[in-house]
Formats: C-alpha cells, structure tokens, sequence
C-alpha cells in the first residue's frame, strides 16, 4: 500500500519549527495497526496552488493508494486544506470530518474549529487531519477502520 503524508504549514517549511505533525502519522499509523505501508513523504506551505497540484501528483502521477494531509483546516486565513482538497476531489466523504470533529469535541472544545474533510480521486482515498501533532493521535485511530474499508471498496474488493 502506498500512502503519502503532506503536512501543509508555512512555518514548518521554511524551517521556523520542526514538522512533528508529518511523523506522528506514521507513528499512530503503525501503532493502531495501520499495516505495512510505502510512504511518500511532503512538506509544503499554505498555498493553494500548491497543494492542489501536489495532491493531484500524488493521485494522479504517483498512484497513491491513501493521502493524508495535517494542517490548514483551521479559520485562519492562510488556512486552505479544505478548499484545495474539494478542488481535486471526485466525491466528499464528509463522514470523516464530522466524526473528528464530534468525537474529539469531547476532549477539545476548539476541535470545531477544524474545517477538514474527506474523499475520492480515482482509486486514491484524501483525509484531511488537524495541524496539531496531538490531534493525530486523537484523530487518525478513530478512523483506520472507515479508512480500511473506503480502500477495499477502491480497490474494487
Ligand atoms: N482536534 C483535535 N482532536 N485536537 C486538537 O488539538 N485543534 C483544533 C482543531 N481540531 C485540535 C483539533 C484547533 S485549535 C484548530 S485551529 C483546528 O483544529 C485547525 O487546525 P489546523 O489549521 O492546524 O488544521
């Protein structure tokens, strides 16, 4: 299975703060299970452009089976994740932003303030998550096992 993790933050690529967002998705993927897994690894700034087109490349060029991205899904304005995903989605799958934000609403009020989403490119499953290292490891478990199946369905299984 070949998954590409893309975080999406200004200061993370230009070197203001280290990325920890990008490696705890591999670290909460292996933990909860997620399998062997190829990763293509990005980091980009917030710029739309940018990540559309990168997203297409990892759909489209590299045959990505899972893209996850952190970052950007907040209100802020250089915050685009959510309209540069819909931008290159074939069809939502708005389940998965609204179980994030339900579910982690409980622990963190501001959870409601992420506008991610979720869905389908050809055969390639797009997840947005929060920017937040500590929102993956409270994000991402709850949503292995739709994820799991979204990519059996893909495969056409
Ligand atoms: N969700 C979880 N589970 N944990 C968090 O810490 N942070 C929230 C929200 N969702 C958070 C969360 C905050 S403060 C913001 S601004 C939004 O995610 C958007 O974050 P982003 O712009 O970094 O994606």
């Amino acid at each position: 299975m070949k998954v590409a993790r893309v975080t999406l933050s200004d200061r993370a690529s230009a070197g203001i703060y280290e990325d920890r967002s990008g490696p705890e998705i591999e670290r909460v993927w292996t933990e909860h299970g997620g399998g062997t897994a190829e990763w293509e690894r990005v980091l980009i700034a917030d710029d739309r452009a940018a990540i559309e087109s990168t997203l297409r490349r990892l759909c489209d060029a590299a045959s990505c089976d899972l893209v996850l991205t952190t970052g950007g899904t907040g209100p802020a304005p250089r915050d685009v994740t959510p309209e540069a995903t819909r931008a290159v989605l074939e069809r939502e799958l708005p389940g998965f932003g609204e179980i994030m934000r339900v579910q982690s609403f409980a622990k963190v009020p501001t959870a409601i303030l992420s506008r991610a989403t979720a869905g389908t490119r050809g055969r390639t499953l797009i997840v947005n998550l929060p920017g937040n290292p500590r929102a993956i490891g409270e994000c991402l478990p709850l949503l292995l096992p739709a994820i799991r199946e979204a990519l059996r369905h893909l495969r056409g299984e």
